[in-house]
């Protein structure tokens, strides 16, 4: 579903934030990826929908080059690969609903998402998108008036009712309480099994990437150091991507109990 051929990035001012990278990732796949803050996670991410050129290689989504892709392909392989953020990015003075309208963009006339008319397949696609992140109740009220952890599932939704190939999830528990961020990764494993979409999530927490990651790809400044199974990553392999001994912030349960 995604590979990588050879890929680098190479940002202005000269930080190789990915380094020849090859990876193939195949269709239904749930991977983590790890690696210290400046590892290159977010440019691996971003790099697969083309929102950071690479300098150097391929990346192919679906058999198609993002590399190669001209405007409007670049724009249909984005709406097949949906995204969620950190911080949620969701417009929080409009409702859930609404929030989850715009990931259904891409197939509505501009014309009338300005007039808050969709069409009615629209509206239970984004419909049934919050009731698999069981937040079908929150649709009429405000974005602002949700917690963290429901605005993630919100977020979760939105990318959903883009019905995508792909997901990509940058940090999506890194503002998150424990036990939410426990919610948050089961509601992207239970969609990865049960739709079969490509799942890719950056996360920092090893016990996370180890209980989530049906495989976790290390990062290390930009060179895969580590492609295996979660169950195969002990610490000793996390002490090689970080390239340090651990310590209490490398561990969510740690986070739980200060
Ligand atoms: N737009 C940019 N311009 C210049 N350097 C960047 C830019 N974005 C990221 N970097 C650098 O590239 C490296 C990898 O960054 P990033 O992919 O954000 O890592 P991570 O998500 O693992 O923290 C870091 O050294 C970072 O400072
Ligand atoms: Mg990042």
């Amino acid at each position: 579903m995604i590979s990588f051929k050879n890929a680098s990035v190479t940002y202005p001012g000269g930080v190789h934030a990915l380094r020849d990278v090859t990876l193939d990732i195949p269709p239904g796949q749930m991977i983590v990826i790890v690696g210290l803050s400046g590892a290159g996670k977010s440019t691996l991410i971003r790099a697969i929908n083309g929102l950071v050129p690479l300098t150097g290689g391929d990346v192919r989504v679906d058999g198609r080059s993002v590399t190669q892709a001209s405007g409007r392909q670049l724009r249909e392989l984005r709406a097949e690969v949906g995204m969620i953020f950190q911080t949620f990015n969701l417009v929080k003075r409009t409702t859930v609903l609404n929030n989850v309208l715009m990931g259904r963009m891409h197939g509505t006339a501009w014309w009338r998402t300005l007039l808050g008319r969709y069409p009615a397949d629209d509206l239970e696609y984004a419909m049934r998108a919050l009731e698999r992140v069981e937040i079908v109740e929150k649709a009429y009220v405000r974005a602002s008036n949700l917690s963290g952890g429901q605005q993630q599932r919100v977020g979760i939704a939105r990318a959903l009712a883009q019905e995508p190939k792909v997901l990509l999830a940058d940090e999506p528990v890194a503002s998150l309480d424990p036990p939410t961020s426990h919610v948050v990764m089961r509601d992207l494993q239970r969609i990865n099994r049960e739709l079969g979409i490509t799942t890719i999530v950056n996360l920092h927490f090893l016990d996370l990437a180890r209980q989530y990651g049906e495989r976790i790809i290390g990062l290390r400044e930009g060179d895969i150091v580590f492609d295996g199974r979660g169950e195969d990553a002990d610490e000793q392999v996390f002490r090689d991507i970080y390239g340090r001994s651990l310590t209490a912030d490398d561990v969510l349960e740690a986070k739980a109990e200060l």
